[in-house]
């Protein structure tokens, strides 16, 4: 980690807009840790509790690290009128996680989020890019269990 990289993603944002700044530090420390968003407060003048409260507004911005894969999945009404309330318990029970954790390797994240566009093939889950749908606990158990 190091400030440098912050420096450069500030120089090459010269309009200043929070979001996108954010948004390069997350791709590049895989979080925006607290020593980071001061040090970006402190090089641009924007309030430390405006950026925190951005950071913490947006569910795709994280304060922490988070696994290397990151289990989004929908609990919107067509998710849950098939079932997806069951499938984050067994996700849960899975990982040995709560929702909003991560497992002590790092290698999962498990999130429950908001409609995720993919209705027709509820209940759905998206794992860091790539979307699955049509859920059952066979076809997440395979899922999960092929990502090395
Ligand atoms: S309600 Fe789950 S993808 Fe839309």
């Amino acid at each position: 980690m190091s400030f440098r990289d912050i420096d450069e993603i500030i120089k090459e944002r010269k309009d200043n807009f929070l979001l996108p700044m954010l948004q390069a530090i997350q791709a590049k420390f895989g979080y925006v840790s607290e020593t980071n968003a001061h040090y970006l407060s402190r090089k641009t003048g924007i309030p430390f509790s405006k950026i925190y409260g951005v950071i913490t507004f947006y569910e795709m911005l994280y304060t922490e690290k988070k696994g290397k894969y990151i289990i989004r999945i929908c609990n919107s009404p067509s998710c849950y009128l098939n079932c997806s309330l069951n499938l984050i318990k067994f996700l849960e029970s899975s990982l040995k996680i709560k929702s909003g954790e991560t497992t002590k390797n790092k290698k999962f994240s498990l999130e429950i989020v908001s409609c995720i566009g993919c209705c027709d093939k509820a209940p759905a889950m998206i794992i860091n890019n790539k979307v699955y749908g049509n859920l059952d606990e066979n076809k997440i158990k395979k899922i999960i269990s092929g990502l090395k």
